[in-house]
């Protein structure tokens, strides 16, 4: 498959970050992420890699080392100074993450993004649905989350997967006071939600495999 899904790294955050500021109106301090992967149990945070790219990104010689096989001998033999500018392949390949905490047997989803570039695709999709098989992995029995009131494209996203409006939390973003949506699956360990993910899932990694 082209895609896959990778446990987020310390060395993951500036492609995340760089991923946020382009998908939210507003993005967490940096110091968040380390907070969340280093110091918060509870917390799972995930990357979604294209493999093409990174396999065109290994292929293509970085400038540094261009630089380098450019210079005359013996000053070629020399390592060269590491690219300050080219991202690593294995950086430039995220294209996507998302993360959960597990408060009891809730799973709250904290972040979901996928590049602007590659939306469109099932991504965001597949973002989620691994957000899903997490929360079974760790014992959770509800996955909620929070979503602005103008945010369609996620809503769409969430009720695909069977999320229902619960309520909303009032001016809730400090950005623009903007209300969010509470929405909450039903259990997810019920034969008819488990069905229905089962089905979603199936036909997604379908049309992501094709
Ligand atoms: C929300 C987001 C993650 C969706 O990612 P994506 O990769 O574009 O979505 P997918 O291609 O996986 O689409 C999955 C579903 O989302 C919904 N969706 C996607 N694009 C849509 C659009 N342009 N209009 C309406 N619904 C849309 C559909 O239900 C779609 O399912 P379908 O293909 O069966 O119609 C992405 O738009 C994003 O990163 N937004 C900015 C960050 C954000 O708002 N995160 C959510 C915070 S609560």
């Amino acid at each position: 498959m082209r895609y896959v899904v990778d446990r987020m790294t310390m060395s993951d955050v500036p492609r995340v970050i760089e991923i946020e500021r382009l998908a939210y109106p507003s993005t967490w301090p940096p110091s968040a992420y380390r907070k969340e992967l280093q110091d918060n149990r509870w917390a799972h945070y995930i990357v979604l890699r294209d493999k093409h790219i990174l396999e065109e990104q290994s292929a293509v010689p970085s400038e540094s080392e261009k630089a380098r096989k450019n210079r005359p001998f013996p000053l070629s033999l020399l390592p060269s100074r590491p690219a300050a500018l080219a991202p690593s392949p294995d950086l430039a390949s995220i294209v996507g993450f998302a993360g959960l905490w597990l408060m009891v047997d809730e799973s709250h989803v904290t972040t979901i993004a996928t590049h602007p570039g590659h939306r469109g695709l099932g991504l965001g999709e597949f973002l989620l649905v691994s957000l899903i098989d997490i929360s079974y992995n760790i014992g959770a029995k509800w996955v909620t989350l929070e979503v602005r009131v103008s945010n369609h494209t996620a809503q769409n996203l969430y009720r695909k997967y069977g999320f229902r409006e619960a309520g909303v939390r009032h001016r809730y973003y400090s950005d623009n006071q903007e209300d969010a949506i509470i929405m909450w699956t039903d259990e997810i360990n019920s034969a008819s939600y488990k069905q229905k993910f089962l089905e979603l899932k199936a036909t997604l990694l379908q049309k992501l495999e094709g």
